[in-house]
Parts: structure tokens; C-alpha cells; sequence
């Protein structure tokens, strides 16, 4: 599958079968966040991979109530070390550390979607609750659950706002 394809035809999936994708998918996935650019490449993020169920049910109660984290096989957090980046970037590594893990994220989901696999961006969550369920050091934050498995459905596209999103040389 070429990039342009995995970016027309990855979508939110919200249902999955139970089928686990093998460990060297996981570890293709991963490897795909690693290689997301980063500010001064310092990869300010971090990776928690959860197979065990009871992890997962916390995250799913943590993240209101969204039952579907605890029916994928696989969940990917994705962290902000702020940490990390502030050795380089004092008070701009908040932000930074925020746009490493979600970039991150965003490579991770193309790569699943290039494994026949299926993931959602799930940022609705209790952050502290996430944190401590994680156990993150300080300066570590949750940015994105990513539930990963197969897809169990095949939504539409949702449509996009397209051209009246855009401002050329200026607002
Ligand atoms: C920052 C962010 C937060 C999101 N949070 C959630 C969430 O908590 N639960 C959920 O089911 N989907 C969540 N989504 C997924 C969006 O609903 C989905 O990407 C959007 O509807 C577009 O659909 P598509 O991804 O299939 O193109 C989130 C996406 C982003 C980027």
C-alpha cells in the first residue's frame, strides 16, 4: 500500500475481532513511531504498550466509559516526556513533547493501516487517571490511547471541512 492510500483509507475503528496482531506487527508499528520526526530530534515521547485486560478495562473506565479500548487487543499510549525535551528547549518542550507523541501517533496509525489493521485516536480521558494507572514518572503525560487490532467494521469517511479550512498567504 502506498502512502497515499493509507491516507485516503485509514478510519476511526471502533470494533475489533479478536484476533491479535502478532508481536512483529507491534514492533513494525512502534518502529514506524520511532522513525516520526521530532523537535532537535529528541523523540520527547514515550510508548506504553497494554495487552493485559484488567490495564486495559482502567483505561477504558479512565477514558469515560469508551468500552472499545478494552475490546482491542492491543493499546498503544503515546506520552509526552516533557522532560526529555526540556534538556534543549526550555519553555517551548511542553509543546514540543506534545507534537513528538502525536506525530508519532499519526505514523503508528498509517503503518497499522499498511498491516490490514485498525487503530483509534482516543484523546478523551482522564489524565491523571491515565498517569496513574500507567504509573508515568512526573513530566511523562498521556496524549493518545490508540486501540489496535483488526477491524471488526468498515466505517465511511467522515466528511472533511476541505478548502474552507484553507488560507492562502495569510487568514
Ligand atoms: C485529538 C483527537 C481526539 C480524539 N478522541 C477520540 C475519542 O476519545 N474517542 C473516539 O472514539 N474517537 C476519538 N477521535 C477520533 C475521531 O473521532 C476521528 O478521527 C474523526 O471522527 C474522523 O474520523 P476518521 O479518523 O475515520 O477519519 C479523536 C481524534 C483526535 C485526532
Amino acid at each position: 500500500m502506498d502512502v497515499s492510500e493509507a491516507i485516503e483509507t485509514r478510519r476511526a475503528i471502533r470494533s475489533f475481532k479478536k484476533e491479535r496482531p502478532s508481536k512483529e506487527q507491534i514492533k513494525r508499528i512502534l518502529h514506524a513511531g520511532h522513525m516520526a520526526p521530532s523537535a532537535g530530534n529528541l523523540q520527547g515521547r514515550d510508548f506504553i504498550i497494554i495487552e493485559e485486560d484488567s490495564i486495559k478495562r482502567s483505561l477504558s473506565i479512565a477514558a469515560l466509559g469508551q468500552t472499545f479500548i478494552m475490546e482491542a487487543p492491543v493499546c498503544i499510549v503515546s506520552c509526552a516526556n516533557t522532560p526529555r525535551s526540556a534538556s534543549k528547549y526550555g519553555s517551548r518542550a511542553a509543546m514540543y513533547a506534545i507534537q513528538d507523541a502525536s506525530i508519532a501517533v499519526m505514523n503508528m496509525m498509517l503503518m497499522a493501516r499498511d498491516l490490514g489493521l485498525g487503530t483509534c485516536w482516543v484523546g478523551a480521558f482522564d489524565e491523571n487517571k491515565v498517569a496513574e494507572i500507567l504509573g508515568l514518572p512526573d513530566g511523562v503525560r498521556p496524549v493518545a490511547i490508540v486501540p489496535l487490532g483488526y477491524p471488526d467494521e468498515k466505517p465511511e469517511a467522515p466528511p472533511r471541512l476541505g478548502d474552507r479550512i484553507e488560507h492562502w498567504n495569510g487568514w
